[in-house]
């Protein structure tokens, strides 16, 4: 704990932000003026600022760079409707980083430095939350070691950042994905529900193998049969059966996605029943060949909600039906974009003011 929470603020001496196009935003391609930075030494969060955001020198022993020790999250920030800037459920992000902290063996942050850090970030830097239907401004907490040592061991020392960047749609049409029955994303005991870097890495190559059989993605299964659902790329998923959204058990080999939380409140909201438990392959593929399974769905802060056209198994294509405007999917995202831009009654309390 740090006494005094100070943020010794060094402003850019000019803005970017004019070379936002917002018509335009490309994910994950520009980053705002500034960045929040706090450095851990000697059991304590220290050192906490904000800074034009730069490159960074580190040297080539950090053991980030050899062992992977490096988390993050992300969430958005939007403009409501009367200007005023809100971010989407921060105190769930903040949770979640230090449960992976902890299971990354890394320090756990103070509330103080991650939501006082988020919110002096954002106000320095409010000109870049994009204002036109479909944007937002992408947040991007990350914590890594910095130790100068290559001793295999959890470092002492680590630095967390903030960053942001403006975001449009992540996909721009519903996705075809391939049921992944040979390599894993995660397994019992591993790190599967922590949001450690190494498990995007990991990811990567598998990806690429269905990116170049025509698939944008993958739905990976549980590392032990390949017979459950678990996650399908980098996001939580959903399937509706009639009056029903389904979705796989969060914890263990699967991230707890606050998309996917939210997503699940608004269904039990409206009378869907939900059902949080183990779902097999089969159950999916033969739910699409007799048309009870009329949705499915990713979830994830990127995307928010990205509907699946196609799910390949076992080398056959299995066509989901077209989704009504009406559909579950396209109406939970309705209702996320303007609880998150203030366009309706924020009922959970999930939007926090920007100062
Ligand atoms: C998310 O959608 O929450 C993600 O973490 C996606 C990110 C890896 C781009």
């Amino acid at each position: 704990m740090i006494d005094t929470f100070t943020i010794n603020t060094s402003l850019a001496p000019s803005s970017r932000v004019n070379e936002l196009d917002q018509d335009n935003i490309q994910f994950g391609k520009m980053y705002s003026d500034h960045m929040f930075v706090a450095d851990y030494r000697d059991g304590q969060w220290i050192d906490c600022r904000i800074m034009p955001y730069q490159r960074m020198e580190v040297s080539p022993a950090i053991s980030v760079l050899h062992y992977g020790q490096a988390i993050f999250e992300g969430l958005k920030a939007y403009t409501t409707e009367d200007g005023e800037v809100m971010v989407f459920r921060p105190h769930d992000n903040f949770l979640r980083m230090n449960e992976s902290a902890v299971r990354m063996c890394m320090p756990e942050l103070t509330e103080e430095v991650f939501m006082g850090g988020l919110l002096q970030l954002l106000k320095v830097d409010k000109a870049w939350v994009p204002n036109r239907p479909g944007t937002s401004l992408y947040i991007r907490p990350f914590m890594y070691a910095t130790d100068e040592y290559i001793g295999v061991r959890a470092s002492n020392t680590y630095r967390f950042l903030i960053f942001t960047s403006p975001a449009g749609t992540y996909y721009s049409e519903p996705v075809n994905v391939k049921v992944e029955k040979f390599y894993s994303r995660a397994f019992p005991g591993g790190t599967g529900a922590a949001k450690a870097a190494g498990n995007y890495a990991a990811s990567l190559y598998p990806a690429l193998q269905a990116q170049k059989e025509g698939y944008h993605q993958l739905i990976w299964t549980d590392g032990m049969e390949h017979k459950y659902i678990e996650e399908a790329g980098t996001m939580n998923i959903m399937f509706v059966m009639g009056n029903k959204v389904l979705t796989s058990p969060a914890g263990g080999t699967i991230l707890s996605g606050i998309t996917r939380r939210s997503v699940l409140q608004l269904a039990a909201d409206w009378g869907y029943e939900v059902e949080e438990r183990p779902i097999t392959v089969d159950e999916v593929v033969q739910g699409i060949q007799d048309g009870t399974v009329i949705e499915a769905f990713g979830t994830g802060t990127a995307a928010t909600i990205a509907q699946i056209a196609l799910i390949n198994n076992d080398g056959t294509d299995y066509k989901l039906p077209p989704i009504a405007t009406t559909g579950f999917s396209n109406r939970v995202l309705e209702a996320l974009n303007n609880i998150k831009t203030g366009k309706s009654e924020d009922s959970h309390n999930w939007n926090v003011k920007v100062p």
